[in-house]
């Protein structure tokens, strides 16, 4: 089959595109290849074009469209693999608006890509790793490489968790002799954070 000659609603990327600015963050990328780099910011694009008018795409604030969940949302709700099929054999959800899409396998699969990046655990993870395991333990049973760095494992016994947030944001902005200051913006921190609550036991 033809996959091209049926992209007729779908918006397929301009190539100039690629200039424009990037929502996505640098802050995280320590482990991820360039290839699936490439495939993240490709599909952020894409999502831009086709998905953005309904659901909101990125780590934070709410979706256009208010029936439409919020990408980060969307892995509490379905595979990955799922919403590729969706895409990919046009399956919009019964009586929604949500429009079918006739795209390609690569297109699909870029897109996923994004949606994977933003789920919150998983982004959460790869900020903490990149940023914070220099000095906090960021695993279940690994040591903090900087001893008075508490593991993050253990923050809720001096935290409750719903104060995590402010704790942060303040321990971030001020910093401490031995913690750089960080830029982060609130939903990075609500990753890192909801990261953090799958360690606390
Ligand atoms: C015109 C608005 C609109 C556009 C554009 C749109 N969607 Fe949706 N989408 C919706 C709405 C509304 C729902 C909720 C449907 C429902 O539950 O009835 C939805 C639901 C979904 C779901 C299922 C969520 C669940 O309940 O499991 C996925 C996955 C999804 N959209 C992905 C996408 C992707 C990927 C794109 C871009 C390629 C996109 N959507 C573009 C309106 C839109
Ligand atoms: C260069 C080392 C270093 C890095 C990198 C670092 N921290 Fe820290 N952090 C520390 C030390 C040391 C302490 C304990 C000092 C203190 O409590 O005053 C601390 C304390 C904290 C506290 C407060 C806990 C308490 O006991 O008050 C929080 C919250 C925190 N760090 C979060 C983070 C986050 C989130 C990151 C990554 C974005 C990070 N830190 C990166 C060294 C670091």
């Amino acid at each position: 089959m033809n996959f091209r000659s049926k992209c007729n609603n779908f918006k397929a990327l301009p190539l100039l595109a690629i200039v424009g600015s990037l929502l996505i963050s640098t802050f995280a990328y320590a482990q991820t290849s360039q290839n699936d780099v490439d495939a993240i910011i490709h599909g952020e694009k894409l999502a831009k074009l086709n998905c953005a008018t309904c659901h909101q795409i990125g780590l934070g604030g709410e979706s256009q469209h208010k029936k439409a969940p919020p990408f980060r949302e969307l892995g509490q709700r379905r595979s990955m693999e799922s919403i590729f099929e969706m895409m990919l054999f046009s399956e919009a959800p019964e009586h929604s608006d949500m429009p079918k899409f006739t795209i390609t396998p690569e297109q699909a699969d870029e897109i996923v890509e994004w949606i994977s990046w933003v789920q919150p655990v998983a982004h959460g993870k790869r900020l903490a790793e990149a940023n914070c395991a220099r000095c906090h333990a960021t695993g279940m049973d690994d040591d903090s490489p900087f001893p008075a760095a508490i593991p993050f494992r253990n923050i809720s016994a001096f935290y409750p968790v719903q104060a995590l947030e402010e704790a942060f944001a303040e321990r971030i902005e001020t910093g401490h002799p031995a913690m750089p200051v960080f830029e982060v913006t609130i939903p990075q921190l609500r990753a890192i954070i909801a990261y953090i609550e799958t360690l606390q036991k």
